[in-house]
């Protein structure tokens, strides 16, 4: 089969398409024929070699696909070969096929396009555990989402606003302003020129929920617009720039690194929740309980992944220099012609 394949971190030519062997799927895992990608900021980390978790090199990276079911182990009961379905993985989903272990396997939407099916889980996912399960995001309260144009960001906004609530959302461009407000939000903030602390004040006061994705002045800031009670999640560490030859990005990499003082917090009475969903859904039980009740969500309200820009699966080393760029809006999907 095809798949992508890097050996040492760097710019987007490290990833190369090479011939490799198909997969063969363990007695409990699901093998699946790839029709879609979904590419995620984490997978430009982890080529980069900023990603914690990323396996030893090379590796094919790669966390998300739909695609059909082709083969599938002994001891898997409830999928069948030709199901449509989305898959989670840690890596290895920038392939023609990929197995995964049952438990990351879910049926498609059929509503979805193939593209949209593949620009779900991750996203939606990320967004509905911060929000719902940690924050516990109620109906009438105030959340700022950052990036909010991008692939998390757009699922995030949905979801407030499927909540009933007030959103914000930041972005660096001013073209991003009317996708934010386009699918719902109360107010697009272009955080690169305007003071987003000061707008939201301005706007009706403090909030009671933040979405973190940057760090930073960004996370810094949002702190100090949390209301008494408020909640924010920390998700994600996008400015994030550590270079392994160069000690002053170490310096920076931690001074920008999301920290809180426990005491702080006491004399503000907040809360500060960190989830990475790669952790989450190894845990069989929460993963099955997440996917249902995201998934029942998903269809009441009626909302859907925004799919931006769609690549070649040629062309993927291209998909991750626009993410990279801050222009893309929405998911990435990059498109796999066996
Ligand atoms: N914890 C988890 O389980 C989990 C899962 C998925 C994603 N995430 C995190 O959520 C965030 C969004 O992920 P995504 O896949 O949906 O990507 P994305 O939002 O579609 O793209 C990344 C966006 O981050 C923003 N950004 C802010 N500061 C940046 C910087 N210094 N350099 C580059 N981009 C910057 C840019 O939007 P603006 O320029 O408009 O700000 C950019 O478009 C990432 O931080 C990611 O690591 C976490």
């Amino acid at each position: 089969m095809r798949a992508y394949e890097f050996r040492k971190s760097g710019k987007p030519e490290v990833l190369k398409l090479k011939e490799l062997d198909e997969p063969v799927p363990t007695k409990n895992e699901v093998k699946v024929k790839i029709e879609c990608i979904g590419i995620n900021y984490a997978e430009i980390l982890s080529r980069k070699g900023m990603y914690g978790w990323a396996p030893k090199k090379p590796y094919t990276p790669g966390m998300e696909a739909y695609g059909e079911v082709v083969e599938v182990g002994e001891e898997v009961q409830d999928r069948n070969v030709g199901d449509k379905v989305v898959i989670g993985k840690q890596y290895g989903s920038y392939a023609e096929f990929i197995c995964v272990e049952q438990h990351l396997c879910f049926d498609a939407i059929e509503s979805f396009t193939p593209e949209e099916n593949a620009a779900y889980l991750v996203n939606f996912m990320t967004a509905w555990v911060a929000l719902k399960k940690m924050c516990r995001l109620a109906a009438g309260e105030r959340v700022l989402i950052h990036a909010a144009a991008g692939g998390v960001g757009t699922a995030a906004i949905q979801i407030g606003k499927a909540l009933g609530c007030t959103v914000y959302g930041t972005a660096s461009k001013q073209e991003k302003l009317e996708l934010i407000e386009n699918l719902g939000a109360d107010k697009a903030i272009n955080y690169s020129t305007q003071d987003f602390y000061e707008e939201i004040i301005a706007d009706g006061g403090k909030v009671d929920c933040v979405l973190e994705v940057v760090g930073g002045e960004v996370f810094k800031k949002s702190l100090k617009l949390l209301k008494p009670f408020g909640s924010l999640a920390v998700i994600g560490f996008a400015s994030i720039n550590f270079k392994k030859w160069n000690p002053i990005s170490w310096w920076r990499t931690w001074k920008d690194a999301p920290k809180v003082k426990i005491l702080s917090m006491m004399k503000r009475s907040q809360g500060i929740f960190a989830s990475h969903i790669g952790y989450l859904t190894n845990n069989t039980e929460v993963t099955s309980v997440i996917s249902e009740e995201l998934r029942s969500f998903t269809e009441a309200h009626g909302l859907k992944p925004v799919v931006g820009k769609v690549f070649d699966f040629e062309e993927l080393p291209e998909a991750h220099r626009y993410m990279e760029s801050r222009a893309s809006v929405g998911k990435i999907v990059v498109k796999v012609n066996h």
